[in-house]
C-alpha cells in the first residue's frame, strides 16, 4: 500500500487542510487507518465501532490483541453511544480537563465492538484538544479508535517523521501536524470502581485529578518492578519504548550519579562498546559518553517529558548499545517521566 503523506498546519487550518481531512475521513470511514497528531502523541486511527478496522489496527501495529484501544471523540455528547452510563465523575472531569490529555475508562454499549476493547466490557475515552485530531473525528464519523501510531515496543511517536520511519506502507495516510506539544501519551483513569483509578501517569496529575474528584488511587504497578501483579491496563505490562541498546537508570545525589555513569562509560568505552546518557541541562557537560541527549532543564519536566520518546529513538538510530539516564522527581510530570523510562530500561536502577 502506499502511503499518502499530508502536512497540516494547526494553527493554519486553510481550504486545502479541510480537503485533506476530508479525505483522510473518508479513508476511515470506509475501514483505512490514518494515522494523525494529538497534543500527546502521533494516533494511528481507524473507525472505533468497525471491528474490522480496529483488527487492521492491530495488524499494522503488530500488537497483540488482547491489549485495547482508546476511542477518540470530539464533544461530550458523542459519549451517550458508546457508554452505558455517563458517571458522574466523567461530566466532573470533562468540565475541566476535556478536551486534553486525559482518558477516561467507562462501562461500554453494545455499540462498541469487543475488537476495540480487546475483549473487555470496558472502554478507554479521550477527547484530544489538538485541533486537526478534532476535525478528523468529526469526518470520520466521531469515533476513532487510536494507538500511539508506533510498532509495538517503539517509543510512541512524537514527530511524523517517526509515523513514516514505523508505518509507511502499512497505512493510508499519515498526517504530520508538526511536533507535539506534550510528548508523553495521556494520563488514564478508571471511572468504573469505586475509587476512581490512575491507571497511567500522564501530563495530567494525580494532584490535579484529585482537586476535582477527591479520593483517587493509583495502580500500585506503575512505578514498581514488574513483579507477578498484573497492571489494570493490559498494555502496561508490555514493555514498551524498549531501546534497542541496554539503558540503565541511575540514582541519587547528582554529582554521584555522574560520577558512577562516568566509571562505567570509561569502562564500556575501552571494551568497545558505544555509550549514550539521558542528561539534564544542568549536567550535559559533565559527561564523557559518545553519545550525550540534553531532554532539558531540571527546572522545566515539560521539556524533558517532550524530548524523552525522540531522544530514544535517536539512540536506536546511532546505534548506541550501552545507556544510562538520570533518574527523575516522582511527582508531577515527572512520576510520568519515570514511569516511561522505567519501562524503557526493563525497571533496571542502580542508587548510588
Ligand atoms: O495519549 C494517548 O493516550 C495516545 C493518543 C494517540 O491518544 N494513545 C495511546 O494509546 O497511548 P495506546 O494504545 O498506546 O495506549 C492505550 C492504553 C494501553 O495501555 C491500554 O491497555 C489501555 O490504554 N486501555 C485501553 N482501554 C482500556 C480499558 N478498557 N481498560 C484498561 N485499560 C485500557
Ligand atoms: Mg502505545
Amino acid at each position: 500500500m502506499e502511503t499518502i503523506v499530508e502536512v497540516i498546519d494547526e494553527l493554519n487550518i486553510d481550504d486545502k487542510a479541510c480537503m485533506a481531512l476530508e479525505k483522510a475521513g473518508e479513508i476511515i470511514k470506509n475501514g483505512g487507518l490514518v494515522a494523525f497528531p494529538t497534543e500527546t502523541v502521533y494516533g494511528l486511527g481507524g473507525d472505533a465501532l468497525n471491528p474490522e478496522s480496529s483488527k487492521k489496527i492491530y495488524a499494522a501495529k503488530g500488537r497483540p490483541s488482547d491489549n485495547p484501544l482508546i476511542v477518540h471523540v470530539a464533544d461530550m455528547q458523542s459519549l451517550e453511544k458508546i457508554v452505558k452510563e455517563i458517571p458522574d465523575a466523567a461530566y466532573k472531569l470533562a468540565d475541566v480537563l476535556w478536551p486534553g490529555p486525559l482518558t477516561m475508562i467507562m462501562n461500554k454499549s453494545d455499540a462498541v465492538p469487543y475488537e476495540t476493547t480487546g475483549g473487555l466490557d470496558t472502554v478507554a475515552i479521550r477527547m484530544p484538544s489538538n485541533k486537526i485530531a478534532a476535525e478528523l473525528i468529526r469526518q470520520s464519523g466521531g469515533y476513532i479508535a487510536a494507538p500511539s501510531a508506533n510498532l509495538s515496543g517503539r517509543p510512541s511517536p512524537t514527530e511524523a517523521k517517526y509515523c513514516v520511519e514505523d508505518l509507511n506502507g502499512r497505512v493510508e495516510m499519515i498526517i504530520d501536524g508538526g511536533a507535539v506539544g506534550i510528548g508523553l501519551e495521556s494520563t488514564i483513569i478508571d471511572l468504573t470502581v469505586d475509587t476512581p483509578m490512575i491507571l497511567r501517569p500522564g501530563y495530567v496529575t494525580k494532584k490535579m485529578l484529585e482537586d476535582i474528584l477527591g479520593g483517587i488511587s493509583i495502580d500500585k504497578t506503575i512505578l514498581s518492578a514488574e513483579s507477578g501483579v498484573k497492571p489494570k491496563a493490559p498494555g502496561m505490562k508490555y514493555r514498551h519504548y524498549a531501546p534497542k541498546g541496554d539503558l540503565t537508570i541511575v540514582e541519587g545525589e547528582p554529582l554521584q550519579v555522574t560520577k558512577y555513569i562516568n566509571e562505567q562509560i570509561m569502562q564500556h568505552i575501552a571494551e568497545g562498546v558505544k555509550t549514550g546518557v539521558i542528561a539534564t541541562t544542568e549536567t550535559a557537560g559533565l559527561y564523557k559518553a559518545d553519545v550525550i541527549k540534553c531532554a532539558g532543564s531540571r527546572d522545566d519536566e515539560e521539556e524533558i517529558a517532550r524530548n524523552l520518546f525522540s531522544i530514544l529513538r535517536q539512540f536506536d538510530d546511532e546505534q548506541v548499545e550501552c545507556m544510562f539516564s538520570e533518574a527523575f522527581d516522582e511527582n508531577g510530570i515527572g512520576q510520568a517521566i519515570m514511569n516511561r523510562l522505567l519501562k524503557a530500561a526493563g525497571h533496571k536502577v542502580i542508587k548510588v
